[in-house]
């Protein structure tokens, strides 16, 4: 597996902020008695914990690739609890009986080609199981649009192979067409913007480097990624404007539909 660069804690200096549209996917969620259920990408887990227990599930498994995320989740784990470290792209139910609910939260964004990811995914549901997502969709963010900026320029360009990272997230439509194509019925899918009160613009490349820039932190030398961190903190600091607290805008696609009986 390629090395592990999440930062439990880094990951959760915003996390009241990060949190916000995990309990509005929640919020789409149908509960049903005894579900089983598993949680794509789960992270440090207090989030599946929570759903856990809000659901009253009788069985949630979080499934995550990051071993110092699920090293923070493992002590959470008990009364129908578990987690284990796993590939979304290939990751099977053991059991082949399906899941009442398969869960991801900020997490599919890592993954290529939706269209067969969904697909995937639409199989591991049971009869009358249901799909909920939530994924960034931030790209036209400065943060964001920076961050690849400067990847495609030397010396970056040469050590990332031309690598920069790609835009797998489909549109809200896309996502609806998907759902309905697949079968799935009581499909939902919509756009929200957040607004994150930061204290300064500089909580952004701290924001940031919890999540996305770990895609080019694993890919360049330490030497070259602390210039690349260097030069996206100038970058960052001259595009946004100097307010304190800084409004910083962030999408996401929040979609869920359900497998007919
Ligand atoms: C932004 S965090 C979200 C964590 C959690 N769902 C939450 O909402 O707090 C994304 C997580 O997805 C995991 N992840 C990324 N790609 C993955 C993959 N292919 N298979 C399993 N986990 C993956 C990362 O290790 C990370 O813990």
């Amino acid at each position: 597996m390629a090395t592990d660069v999440w930062k439990p804690q880094l990951y959760a200096r915003f996390r009241a902020e990060r949190s916000r549209p995990f309990y509005d996917l929640l919020a789409m969620v149908r509960e049903r008695p005894g579900m089983r259920v598993v949680d794509l990408g789960c992270g440090t887990g207090e989030l599946t914990a929570d759903a856990h227990k809000r659901l009253r599930a009788r069985s949630t498994l979080g499934i995550d690739s990051s071993p110092a995320m699920l090293e923070k989740a493992a002590p959470l784990a008990g009364d129908g609890l578990a987690f284990a470290q796993g590939d979304i792209a290939v990751f099977e139910d053991p059991t082949g009986a399906g899941y009442d609910l398969v869960l991801s939260n900020a997490a599919l964004h890592w993954l290529p080609d939706h269209p067969a990811l969904l697909a995937r995914l639409v199989r591991l549901l049971a009869p009358g199981g249901q799909l909920a997502v939530q994924v960034p969709a931030n790209q036209t963010h400065a943060s964001h649009r920076l961050a690849n900026e400067l990847a495609r320029e030397e010396p970056f360009a040469s050590a990332l192979q031309g690598y920069v990272r790609h835009r797998s997230v489909l549109t809200p439509v896309e996502y609806a067409l998907q759902m309905k194509r697949l079968g799935l019925v009581d499909e939902e899918s919509r756009l929200q913007v957040y607004v994150h009160e930061l204290s300064e613009p500089a909580d952004v490349v701290e924001w940031c480097r919890g999540t996305l820039l770990t895609d080019y932190e694993r890919r360049l030398p330490p030497e070259l990624w602390q210039r690349y961190l260097d030069a996206y903190r100038s970058r960052v600091g001259a595009a946004l404007p100097d307010e304190h607290p800084y409004l910083y805008t962030y999408q996401r696609i929040l979609f869920s539909g359900r497998r007919p009986r």
